[in-house]
């Protein structure tokens, strides 16, 4: 991917480093403004990563303190561990069998009088069933926050992520589908109030226009480099074509997997734009499968190998369990997926995986026989 972009960046990259504008300054506005253009937001604020985006957004919604903020447990740690950092307290919801999201249903079950809001997670590059979630959210009366962090470009009847609640979080970690050169993140929103919060507390509580040593907030360092705002404009402009690369590999695993017995392919909703920043599927005896796989030459990834609410920091919160994530938890696998990956190299994965599969039918019968 670096190859393929230098070119396109390398002058701006070095006349930035040479100018020594690190920090703030044309680069980073001009990829603000391009990557709400993209997601169809009027605002967007670069910040240092995609956990601040999440931490940061909270905050600047008042959420803290005695309020709850509803998060699906089968996501990265981040998304709940944001809610913590700005003082509230996570309420951790159940996701669908099939697509492995939140449902408007898992949500319902997770409000109570203290909800504030909830974030929507669109795991591995999936929006959920966002019409229903957003009905729920509005009947409730609470803020919706997207956890875009996989889902760059990925759509709902049309709509991208990022479009749907009062902001959404984007990281641009170097694995994203839109990756820096280093860790990175923004918050999109439509609400400019809320972006010129999000800006000020990034940026150690400055408000706009406010002289440099004046604070109106308490805030934080989170900002966007110049040199990683330069390096995510050049992506941007081949993530269409990347994410065209990643959907054709996607068909082409669920073809060859569609047959496979063992393997349970996660369902894909016909009226959305999946980004397949992961190609996550379920197995039984899923760590003797990777076993296989790695014996065969294939890294796999386990996204993610414990739900939120069992991981030891935030045990305290879990108030129920929650049996389709915990479930899948022991089952998920995550295959090989990036835009650079070959159609053959696709098939050797299926292989591979198919004789993983063989290998440790084989042993149960042997297992049986004895
Ligand atoms: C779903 C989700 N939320 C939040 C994050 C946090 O982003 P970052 O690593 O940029 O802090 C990530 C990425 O790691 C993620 O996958």
């Amino acid at each position: 991917m670096t190859r393929e972009v230098w070119p396109a960046i390398e002058r701006d990259y070095l006349a930035c480093l040479h100018g020594a504008g690190y920090i703030g300054g044309p680069p980073v506005a001009s990829f603000e403004q391009a990557w709400a253009a993209y997601c169809g937001t009027s605002h967007a604020v670069g910040v240092a990563n995609g956990t601040d985006a999440l931490e940061l957004t909270l905050i600047a919604l008042g959420i803290g303190p005695g309020d709850e903020v509803v998060v699906p447990t089968n996501t990265f740690i981040a998304t709940a561990a944001a809610v913590v950092r700005a003082g509230a307290t996570p309420r951790f919801a159940d996701v669908s069998d099939d697509t492995l999201l939140m449902t408007p249903g898992t949500l319902s079950e997770a409000l109570t009088p203290r909800t504030r809001a909830v974030v929507i997670v669109h795991l591995y590059g999936q929006l959920p069933e966002m019409a229903g979630l957003l009905a729920v959210a509005a009947q409730a009366g609470i803020l919706v926050i997207e956890d875009a962090a996989q889902a760059h470009g990925a759509e709902w009847h049309g709509r991208r992520a990022g479009g749907f609640g009062d902001a959404a979080c984007f990281s641009f970690y170097p694995g994203k589908n839109l990756g820096a050169f280093g860790d990175a993140g923004a918050v999109v929103t439509s609400r400019p109030e809320l972006a010129d919060r999000v800006r000020a507390l990034a940026n150690h509580g400055r408000a706009s226009g406010a002289a440099h040593y004046e604070h109106d907030y308490l805030g934080t360092n989170s900002r966007l480099d110049a040199l990683q705002a330069i390096a995510l404009s050049g992506k941007l402009a081949r993530l269409d074509a990347w994410t065209q690369r990643r959907i054709e590999l996607a068909a082409r695993y669920r073809h060859r997997l569609s047959d496979q017995a063992g393997v349970q392919v996660p369902g894909v909703s016909p009226s959305g734009r999946h980004v397949y920043h992961l190609f996550t599927v379920r197995v039984a005896a899923r760590d003797r499968v990777r076993a296989g796989l790695a014996r065969r030459g294939v890294e796999t990834g386990i996204h993610y190998p414990v739900p939120c609410h069992r991981q030891p920091p935030l045990r305290r919160f879990a108030d129920r369990p929650l049996p389709v994530a915990e479930q899948a938890a022991g089952e998920l696998l995550s295959l090989p997926m990036f835009p650079h990956l070959t159609e053959a190299q696709v098939d050797v994965v299926c292989e591979a995986l198919g004789d993983a599969l063989a290998e440790l039918a084989a042993d149960s019968e042997l297992a049986d026989a004895q």
